[in-house]
């Protein structure tokens, strides 16, 4: 399988989120809970040196709760606070609110002591797709005013207040993934984070059910009711006949049965399901 990806976007993008870190105290960081080490753009360690941290992991309504906790320990393990949430679900204020006073627990004592008294900024920061704007939307929900511009702090910035104590920079700002290696595209595909067109759909079903069998095994078999077959090909016909997946002329349309099943796994109406477990 052969990725590509677009580094001129990239560059551009981080020059932005240079200049806008500048502006902020702590960096959340979004990321997939199914990928977290894939969706992580290794260069935010550089990028948010000296700032406060917090990771969210996001979607995990979609994750293997398991592997979600092990993901949490990791990051703690290198001291970065971390904590698993779905940002389609609107009741996430109380608990981010407590994360960010906890990651930016030294700055607020600084800020006391040095008598400074102005709300924590904040930039939301991810790979494109992984809910960054649904994550604003529903933390911002009960609270959105956006300040406008403060001269000579945010020129030109949104902010938007979230409570006495935060304001979030209204724009988020966007990381690319690495691809360090094939695993970490392979990951990317299984979610959704990169365009279907790049890759071979049926090659990618291909590689899920093989994914699947190892990790969750009978979760496939369970959901498209088939019997399955130690052959994965042999197998994606079944679906296809399953599923009704007929081209003219009556034979099956393995493409069309393998964007069923990225669709329903994506969906989570498989199982819910890690794709990254390189904590340790
Ligand atoms: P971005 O700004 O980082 O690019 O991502 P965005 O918020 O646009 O979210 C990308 C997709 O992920 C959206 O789905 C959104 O609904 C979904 N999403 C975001 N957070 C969560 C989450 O915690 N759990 C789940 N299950 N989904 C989440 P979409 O299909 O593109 O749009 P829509 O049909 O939901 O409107």
């Amino acid at each position: 399988m052969e990725f590509q990806w677009y580094p001129g976007h990239m560059t551009k993008a981080i020059r932005q989120m240079r200049e806008d870190i500048k502006l902020i105290d702590l960096v959340i960081e979004l990321l997939d809970a199914r990928i977290p080490f894939s969706s992580r753009n290794p260069d935010i360690d550089k990028l948010a040196n000296g700032k406060a941290r917090l990771v969210l992991l996001n979607k995990a309504d979609l994750a293997d709760d398991v592997h979600t906790d092990k993901w949490i320990k990791f990051f703690e393990s290198k001291n970065i606070v971390a904590i698993k949430i779905d940002s389609k679900n609107n009741k996430i204020s109380s608990m981010i609110n407590k994360a960010v006073e906890k990651a930016c627990a030294e700055k607020i004592v600084a800020n006391k002591r040095k008598g400074i008294n102005r709300p924590i900024r904040a930039m939301v920061v991810g790979i494109p797709n992984v809910g960054k704007s649904t994550f604003i939307n529903s933390y911002a929900k009960r609270s959105v005013a956006k300040t406008g511009n403060k001269p000579g702090v945010t020129k030109g910035k949104q902010w938007i207040k979230l409570n006495k104590n935060l304001e979030l920079l209204d724009t988020p700002g966007i990381l690319w993934p690495k691809f360090e290696d094939k695993t970490i595209g392979l990951h990317l595909s299984f979610v959704g984070s990169i365009n279907d067109n790049i890759l071979n759909i049926d090659d990618l079903a291909f590689e899920l059910i093989k994914y699947m069998r190892e990790f969750y095994p009978g979760k496939i078999n369970e959901r498209f009711d088939i019997e399955g077959d130690e052959d994965i090909v042999e197998e994606m016909y079944q679906i296809a006949q399953k599923r009704g997946c007929v081209m003219s002329g009556g034979r099956l349309d393995l493409e069309k049965a393998s964007r069923i099943i990225m669709d329903e796994l994506r969906a989570g109406k498989i199982c819910k399901v890690t794709f990254d477990r390189n904590y340790e």
